[in-house]
């Protein structure tokens, strides 16, 4: 079983707002073999957020079955779901999101910590994460000290820092500049093939989608 991701079937009803009832998601299949990293391209609002948050178990499906590192997450509760996010999956959003009050080191430390590594052995592998992006001299500075393009290279370390299978980025340099955008991008495509983990990338972006191995499409509510 070498498939890191098995979406079939996934449907999604928002039913709250204006208009009631939207139907985002009509039957994603979705299949990401180990090492294979696919773009996801779609407009804004076409639900590649909502997609993205459901695989990553950050959001549930109305219907439909998920299968994460040959774990099939069907009917799952809270604690197995909970268990495989941390283990088995890497989050990037649009944003960085770090903590502002910790340094990049400390950011990249954290979740290694919550997963139960020791500190000296989280450390180690924080700082080696931040030197393979070209931050080894950042690693002491907080979030405010660095440059958008560096806060989203360290936010690539953190979602990296308990090696997981999966990663699944949503519009990760959507943030920020073209140039800016395109040197941050390799670092991530780095960070990625270098590990051979797979990857699902939200852009629209269609020169960046091009460097991936595979384009989807999300229109109407299915992947074409
Ligand atoms: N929590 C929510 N409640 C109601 N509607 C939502 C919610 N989240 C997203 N939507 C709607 O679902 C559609 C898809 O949103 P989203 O997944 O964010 O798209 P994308 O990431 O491609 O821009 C949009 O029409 C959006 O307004
Ligand atoms: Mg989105």
């Amino acid at each position: 079983m070498s498939d890191t991701l098995k979406l079939t079937g996934i449907t999604k009803v928002y039913k709250r707002g204006t208009p009631a009832e939207v139907q985002v998601l009509r039957g994603i299949d979705l299949t990401v073999a180990k090492g294979e990293v696919v773009a996801l391209v779609a407009p804004s609002g076409a639900g590649k957020s909502t997609l993205l948050h459901i695989a990553g178990l950050l959001d549930t499906a109305d219907g439909g079955q998920i299968e994460i590192a040959g774990q099939d997450m069907t009917g799952k509760g809270d604690s197995a779901r909970t268990a495989v996010r941390r283990r088995d999956v890497g989050f990037i959003y649009q944003f960085h999101h770090l903590l502002p009050e910790f340094t990049a080191a400390e950011n990249v430390v954290l979740p290694q910590l919550a997963n139960g590594v020791p500190r000296g052995e989280a450390n180690a592998r924080a700082r080696k994460l931040l030197e393979d992006v070209g931050l080894a001299s950042r690693v002491d500075h907080r979030p405010a000290a660095l440059s958008g393009g560096e806060q989203q290279r360290v936010a690539f370390c953190r979602s990296l820092a308990n090696a997981p299978q999966l990663l699944l980025a949503d519009e990760p340099t959507g943030n920020l500049d073209p140039a800016t955008s395109d040197q941050v991008f390799s670092a991530l495509m780095q960070l990625v093939t270098g590990t051979g983990l797979s990857a699902v990338i939200a852009t629209h972006n269609l020169e960046l989608a091009a460097r991936m191995d595979r384009i989807v499409r999300l229109d109407g509510g299915v992947l074409t």
